[in-house]
This record gives C-alpha cells, structure tokens and sequence, in this order.
C-alpha cells in the first residue's frame, strides 16, 4: 500500500531534462515507490498546476550547531531543503573536546569529542532536514595547535591528518578549509594538501573558501586546483565571487580558469548564494590597527551583541552618529566587550558576477546563512533557494527551472555523497518539494529577515511530511547521513 500518492504533480525529476505530469507515490518506509500509475493511497495530495522537484540540498551551511539548537530548522524546510551540507569555510563540529567552546561562528559547547559523537547528538533530536558534514581545517588546527600562527611541527601535520582520517572513517564527506580565517590563514599550501590527501582513500572533497575572493582571487583558484591535484581529490569552491568593486567583472575570467580544468579532467565544480552582499564574523575581516575603509563603509550589522541596537544598521550610519570616522566605528563596535561576536554583512559583490555564476552549469547552490537568530541575519538564510527560482529562474530566465533543480538536487547528492538521493525516481528517498513555479519567491529582505518565503506549498523528508503550507509538523524525519552510504 501507497502510504502518500502526490497526483497530478509536474514532475522536475532532478535530471535535467525534460518534465511531465505524473502521480508520485511515497512507501511507508519512506521511500519513493512509484511514478506514473499510482494505485490507492492513505493519503492523496493534490499537485495539480504544482512542480514537484527533488528536495533541495543547501550545499553551503553554517547549520552544525542548529541542528542541535533549533532542529526544526525552519529557516532551511521553508524554503524547500531537505538536506543540508555542515562544516563548511573550515569551521566544523568535530574534532571538539567536551566542555570548551570552540572559537568560530557555529556556537556549540559540544559534549563530544568526534563525528560519531556528534552524529549521535544530532539525531537525538530529531533534525527536520538531512545533514551531511565536512571536517574543518580551522577547527582541526584550532584542536591541535590552537591559534598559533606558524607551520605545524611534524607530529602536529600527524595528528591534524589523524583527526581528518577519523572524521572520514566516520562517515564525513570531505575536509573543508576557510583560509580568511584564524587560525587557517596561517597555513601553507603543502599542509592543506597534506590534509585534504587523507580524504582521498574515501574519495572525499576539498571544499574552500579560497585565500582571496578579492585582488588576488585567481591565485586563490590556482592554489585550490593545487591542493586538489596534489590530494587527488574533488575540488569545490565555495561561494565563488569577486568582492570589492575594482574587482567586479572576475567572476567570469575564475570561472574560464576553472572550464579549462574541468576540459583537462579535474573535477571541479562550485557553489554560490544568489545576493550581493556576504555575511561572516566581522572581527576576522578586518586588522583592528588598520580598518580598511572600503570594506567598513560597505558594512552593515547584522548581530551586535555590544550594541543590539546597532543591528539592522549600516556601520557609516552608526559612525556618522558617533561623529567619528568609519575606520573608527569599526574599533568601536569590535573592541567592545562581546564585539567579537559581531556578524556583520558586506555589500561587496556585483549583480553581474552573481548572475554569471548562476549560469554556470558546474555551480550549485549553498546559502552560507548564519543561523544566529538573535540578530538580522542575512536574508540568504531563509531565502536563497526561492529567490533563484523566482527571481533568476521565472523572472530573469538566467538558467532554466529543471537545470536549477539538477543544480539544486541532483547535482549536490553526487558531489556530496547523499546516495539515492535527488532526484524523484523508484527506489529514491521521498526526499520531496511541491511548490507554485509562477509565485515561489524569496521575502526575506535585509530589513525583515526573518521571513519564509512563498509558494513552497510541502516538503517531503525521507517521506514524512515535514513543511505544509506554512506550517512546520515536527516530524523531525532527518537524518546525519554519511558519505556514500545509503
Ligand atoms: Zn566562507
Ligand atoms: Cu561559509
């Protein structure tokens, strides 16, 4: 017996290709158990005039720590996500050592010391969404040699390599890197390929938010396709942009560098969020000595815990009422005592370079969404996948709705190892999103954040209802999934 029968639906299968209006039939084990006929069912849905698509997976998430504390995820459900990619920009959950907070953006006192132990966590409460985790060079180099700013001894280079072999033994599927950061910035090209070469015997990636995403961003390409060749591993770049205005227009010349690698064999491919302004831990950008005026001008604040009142505002608003210089507002908000869990978001991309990325068939979709919902965060964390399908999709035609669902679905299982997984097929997990192709859009803005969006009609996880027309059922359904295994 058909336990759901969806009927009538669109079907945008995941593939890429053509669509067709087919019934879809959910298993009670929650698998997908037919298209096409569907016999009688427990429950029949209507998806009459709606596309039913392969859940999506975000690719690039912050989540490690939402997935414990707000597992209901509904930031990510909304917007129709069903799995979700952790670990990324180099900060991850694991390796920890219970009782100490690590130093990064993902808030966690872990209680456990690996990925087993936080896999153990994370199921416990019963996560709405899917999850799949990398293992994080600033968190492993934090681990072993905390923010010292040198080359690893050779006992350190071992045991940093020991904790990414455990976390791939694990089930993690890849090592991730975030070389803007501390303590990662302070590591040379041969110990990231040291490292990401202990993904290689599980055929992990290498996922990076490279050294330089500004002046100096085809370098930062160069040095990723070496880490990738000397590890022998998959490459995926993160959030691929070119930030600062003199370096508007980039975007396509890194993406010509990475067609070329790709003609020659190397297996790279790529992810952005459709918005021009980035988001991250404001202290880690900027020298307190020496501010950088153009990026401070380009700053607005998303969570302030010195000055709460100061969130929702652009840091020359803030300055100007201070009467101080930009440069100065910056010191000002930073050294304040807890200035260090400032999250601020950067205008500092252009529409063009955003729109040649979503045109590449080789990037995917990841929101980089910092859950921290305290503050305003970026609207990317409830409304990326939306808006390309709205805005990029419907509106703009920059690529077409059933490539955007490959990029979306399809495309991110293979790269990241979700097997039977993304695309709606016999046998697939019912990982499903119905939604309105003519009205699904983003509404989270930066002034009102925290806005789901519209048109998602249901979302499906491993079968179970989980999102249904703006009301989130706590079925609780995810799952932390391990690489390549079903
Ligand atoms: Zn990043
Ligand atoms: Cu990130």
């Amino acid at each position: 017996m058909i336990a759901t029968a969806i009927r009538d639906a669109t079907v945008v299968d995941g593939g890429g290709g053509e669509t067709y209006v087919a019934d879809v039939g959910i298993d009670d084990e929650g698998r997908i158990a037919a298209v096409g006929d569907v016999g009688p069912a427990t429950t029949d849905v209507d998806g009459e005039g709606r596309v039913l698509a392969p859940g999506f997976v975000d690719v690039h998430t912050h989540d490690d720590g939402a997935l414990l504390a707000h597992p209901g995820l509904a930031f990510k459900l909304s917007q129709g996500c069903t799995s979700l990619v952790i670990g990324n920009c180099g900060f991850s959950a694991a390796p920890a050592r219970p009782g100490r907070q690590g130093r990064d953006l993902l808030g966690l006192r872990p209680h456990w010391e690996d990925l087993d132990g936080f896999a153990a966590a994370v199921e416990a409460k019963r996560p709405a969404c899917n999850a799949v985790a990398l293992v994080g060079h600033n968190t492993i180099r934090h681990h072993v040699m905390g923010m010292e700013a040198r080359a690893p001894s050779a006992a350190e280079l071992q045991d940093m390599r020991s904790h990414v072999a455990r976390a791939m033994e694990q089930g993690a599927c890849g090592f991730s890197s975030g070389l803007v950061y501390q303590p990662g910035r302070y590591s040379h090209t041969d110990e990231l390929a040291a490292l990401a070469a202990e993904a290689a015997p599980y055929d992990g990636v290498y996922a990076t938010h490279m050294r330089n995403e500004g002046d100096r961003l085809l370098e930062a390409v160069e040095e990723a396709l070496t880490i990738s060749s000397q590890a022998g591993v998959p490459l995926q770049i993160s959030h691929h942009k070119a930030a600062g205005r003199r370096n508007w227009g980039r975007v396509p010349e890194s993406l010509a560098r990475i067609d070329e690698a790709r003609a020659a064999g190397v297996d790279v491919t790529l992810d952005v969020y459709p918005y021009t302004a980035g988001s991250g831990p404001m202290i880690q950008y900027f020298d307190l000595d020496d501010p950088d005026p153009e990026l401070a001008e380009s700053i607005r604040l998303a969570s302030c815990p010195a000055f709460p009142h100061y969130e929702g505002r652009m840091l020359v608003d803030v300055a100007a009422e201070l009467g101080v210089a930009v440069t100065e507002a910056v010191r000002h908000v930073l050294s304040a005592p807890g200035g260090e869990r400032t999250i601020c978001i950067q205008f500092v991309m252009d529409e063009a370079d955003v729109i040649a990325n979503l045109a590449h068939p080789a990037v995917m979709v990841g929101s980089d969404g910092i859950p921290d919902l305290e503050g305003r965060p970026h609207p990317r964390l409830y409304g990326t996948f939306p808006r390309v399908l709205g805005r990029y999709v419907r509106e703009q035609g920059v690529l077409t709705l059933a490539d955007a669902v490959r990029r979306m679905a399809s495309l991110p299982c293979e790269r990241f190892g979700l097997v039977d997984r993304g695309r709606v097929a016999v046998g697939d997990w019912a990982d499903l999103v119905l939604f309105d192709a003519g009205t699904v859009a983003d509404t989270a803005t930066y002034d009102e954040p925290q806005q789901e969006a519209a048109g998602i009609g249901a979302v499906w996880v491993n079968g179970r209802l989980a999102f249904d027309h703006g009301r989130h059922t706590g079925a609780g359904a995810g799952r932390l999934l391990r690489y390549r295994q079903g």
